[in-house]
């Protein structure tokens, strides 16, 4: 298969991806606050539980997974990227290295991982890997984002994406506007174009074949300290205007992250977007904690009780499932 036909899969009809590429340090932090101590048998336990959910293949096209996790073999002693492509689900990578502070803007970040990256990619493709995710983070406020932490993360951006195609692997490409900070909608909706703006400039610069890339953008809400609610359908709005006026066409769709929204809530903006779509982008989810949270909970109660676990999760991907084809209403929540 080829990169064009890879990213088509990722973004196939009524399925998303599972963000599970929490680094060790992050995930640590997700089991500590359920009680849970973060050991590498624990964090392969409940990764696992997701991944052999019953419905799992049916909603989910593919998984991002830690450089930790690629490497482990499940219970029964299948490597887990094989364990996925045995369910049709494609492997993905996350690359990046996280992020340091910005120098000559050091409240701001930049993020890490070029160097090497060539020879870590090889070795990725040959443990299965078909995709990757490299993260960018932009903070709001009323001096930031600042034209460096914009162009140099940009730039980075694109280097990623034309090595990760080089090595015949799809670039997950997610410049992250935070929700952190009391802004209003608008606001997120100009640093956001300009943020989406400099990125398809530098990919452009880099050579990057637009067809084969995934978009992995945030929706326009406002700050999550500004007291504002997030009305769905003027999330929907403003995050399709601002993909239409940023992303050129040759984009096949986005993949948003849920960037601390509430399960519920990703959901139903998500199936917003999907109402109005008049534009020639697929829109689907690739969620982190939107569709781990919960299960997380359960799972914590019991480590041993999968079915159960599996029932949350599934529950979760199908409705993000139903919001990606805009099939998804608060009734369905309850019905399930
Ligand atoms: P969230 O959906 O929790 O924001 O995670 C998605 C992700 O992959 C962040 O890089």
């Amino acid at each position: 298969m080829n990169i064009d036909q890879i990213a088509l899969q990722m973004l196939a009809s009524g399925k998303g991806i599972l963000a599970a590429d929490e680094s060790t340090g992050t995930m640590t932090k997700r089991l500590t606050a359920v009680k849970v101590p973060s050991t590498e048998e624990n964090r392969l336990n409940f990764r696992e539980t997701l991944f052999t959910s019953k419905t799992a293949s049916s909603y989910i096209s593919g998984v991002i997974l830690y450089d930790e996790t690629l490497r482990q073999k499940s219970s029964n002693g299948t490597p887990i990227p094989e364990l996925l492509r045995k369910q049709n689900i494609i492997p993905g990578i996350k690359v990046d290295a996280g992020t340091k502070s910005l120098a000559g803007s050091p409240d701001e970040l930049i993020t890490e991982g070029l160097n090497g990256l060539r020879e870590r990619l090889k070795e990725y493709y040959e443990l299965g890997a078909r995709f990757t995710k490299w993260r960018a983070v932009y903070k709001i406020s009323s001096k930031f984002p600042s034209n460096a932490a914009i162009i140099s993360n940009a730039h980075s951006l694109a280097r990623y994406a034309a090595l990760v195609q080089e090595a015949n692997m799809v670039p997950i490409v997610e410049p992250e506007v935070l929700m952190d900070g009391n802004h209003d909608m608008q606001k997120c909706y100009e640093v956001t174009s300009s943020v989406l703006y400099e990125c398809f400039n530098q990919l452009k610069i880099a050579k990057v074949r637009l067809e084969g890339i995934v978009l992995k953008p945030n929706m326009i809400l406002n700050g999550s300290d500004s007291g504002i609610k997030n009305e769905a359908a003027m999330v929907a709005a403003k995050t399709l205007a601002c993909l239409k006026n940023n992303v050129p066409e040759e984009v096949p769709g986005v993949a948003f992250l849920s960037g601390g929204q509430s399960e519920v809530e990703a959901t139903q903006n998500l199936n917003e977007i999907n109402k109005i779509n008049d534009s020639k982008f697929i829109f689907t989810f690739s969620y982190g904690r939107a569709l781990q949270q919960s299960a997380l909970k359960k799972w914590a109660e019991n480590i041993q009780d999968k079915e159960n676990v599996q029932k949350v999760f599934d529950k979760r991907a199908f409705m993000n499932s139903l919001a990606a084809t805009g099939k998804w209403d608060k009734s369905k929540e309850i019905a399930a």
